[in-house]
């Protein structure tokens, strides 16, 4: 493992340190900084994690088998080509130490997910950054950048930092035109901001591929982040070296009766979702009257570039938005991003807050 983290690694853990710094005016502090959902967790999913407190000496199901058959049942897919995980997280981790040994090549695009760079840092992998237009990924760049030693690509659709989305029949053709040698995994994260549609389309990709994966999380639209929950889908031929490369117990019951109670709790999520889009485009449209330029997200989060592109006037930004409103944003620091900006979809109030702290911000500076 080389010694150098990356750069937005760095600032990941800046904005940790925000948060635990002393807000100067005493306010309370409103996280923008971590693509969380802004809402608790409905009660039932309160009552089933307080539910399995009296089991805690009992270990969770090691194969997740509930979880799995809700899951199938729900997206129309087979239990046995789903596993879960410790957070999407550990299975685009597994995933990549399944398939890659040092001095192999992974390709992500060029303002790819951070983790992405920091699995192929890990594993010692060739790591290629494809071009991207307008901050979107593209089929022919990513697949330009392929050569004989790849052996993965990472595709966050839509992706993060920007969150822009490659269209799916982009997607398709992409999968279509690879060799079957290297595994394309479709990083969905933020796949229900975009649609069930899309993300039905994305899963059929698995069924008409052999080296095709599907990662999805809990942490986003499910709003359960901090219990650390995701699942892929993947080709049969894989269940047994994932699911061996994965760690035994790595999701805990907590983790599992938690995303259990928040698939049965449909209507909320769908109301929360819907509230949260509308936010989108309210927080789009009152950023874009700003003097910000502002990247169309298919997320929960928006990102934004500061005028002229100025690295120093973002970090004066993010620390006026801390120090005026109690409002921690996360600085983008991905190469050629550094002038950039990105504001996680929080309650009406705060997004409100946010961006009158922005104008203030923007019409004081020097
Ligand atoms: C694109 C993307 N993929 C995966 C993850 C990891 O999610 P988790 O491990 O919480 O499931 C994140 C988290 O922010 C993300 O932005």
């Amino acid at each position: 493992m080389g010694g150098q983290h990356p750069e937005s690694y760095i600032s990941g853990l800046q904005v940790r340190q925000r948060i635990s710094r002393k807000q100067p005016k005493g306010l309370p502090v409103i996280n923008m900084g971590f693509n969380e959902m802004p809402y608790p967790p409905p009660q039932s999913v309160v009552e089933a994690l307080s539910g399995r407190a009296s089991l805690a000496h009992r270990y969770g199901s090691a194969a997740c088998n509930d979880l799995r058959q809700a899951l199938g049942v729900l997206h129309e897919l087979p239990a046995d080509q789903l596993i879960c995980g410790n957070g999407s997280e550990e299975l685009i981790d597994v995933i990549g130490r399944c398939f890659v040994r040092p001095g192999d090549g992974i390709v992500i695009s060029q303002y790819g997910y951070i983790q992405f760079s920091m699995i192929a840092h890990r594993l010692g992998a060739k790591l290629t950054k494809a071009p991207e237009t307008q901050f979107t990924a593209q089929a022919d760049s990513i697949l330009a950048a392929v050569d004989e030693t790849t052996k993965l690509i990472y595709l966050a659709n839509p992706n993060n930092p920007t969150g822009t989305l490659m269209p799916p029949e982009e997607v398709a053709r992409l999968a279509d035109a690879l060799p079957a040698s290297v595994v394309l995994v479709l990083d969905l994260a933020y796949g229900e901001f975009v649609g069930e549609d899309y993300c039905q389309r994305t899963h059929a990709l698995v069924d008409a591929h052999e080296n095709v994966v599907v990662t999805r999380t809990f942490s986003k639209v499910y709003g359960l982040a901090g219990v650390r929950i995701g699942w892929c889908h993947a080709p049969l031929w894989m269940m047994g070296g994932l699911s061996a490369a994965r760690g035994m117990g790595s999701v805990n019951g907590f983790a599992e009766a938690a995303a259990l109670a928040a698939l049965a709790e449909h209507d909320t999520m769908r109301d929360r979702l819907r509230e949260l889009l509308s936010e989108r485009d309210r927080m789009f449209d009152a950023l874009s009257a700003t003097a910000l330029d502002v990247v169309q997200s298919q997320t929960n989060f928006i990102m934004c570039g500061v005028p002229g592109e100025d690295p120093a006037l973002v970090d004066r930004l993010v620390g006026y938005l801390f120090d005026e409103a109690g409002i921690v944003v996360g600085p983008v620091r991905e190469e050629g991003l550094g002038g950039f900006v990105r504001f996680s979809l929080s309650l009406p109030e705060h997004n409100a807050l946010a961006v009158e702290t922005v104008q203030d911000f923007l019409e004081q500076r020097p």
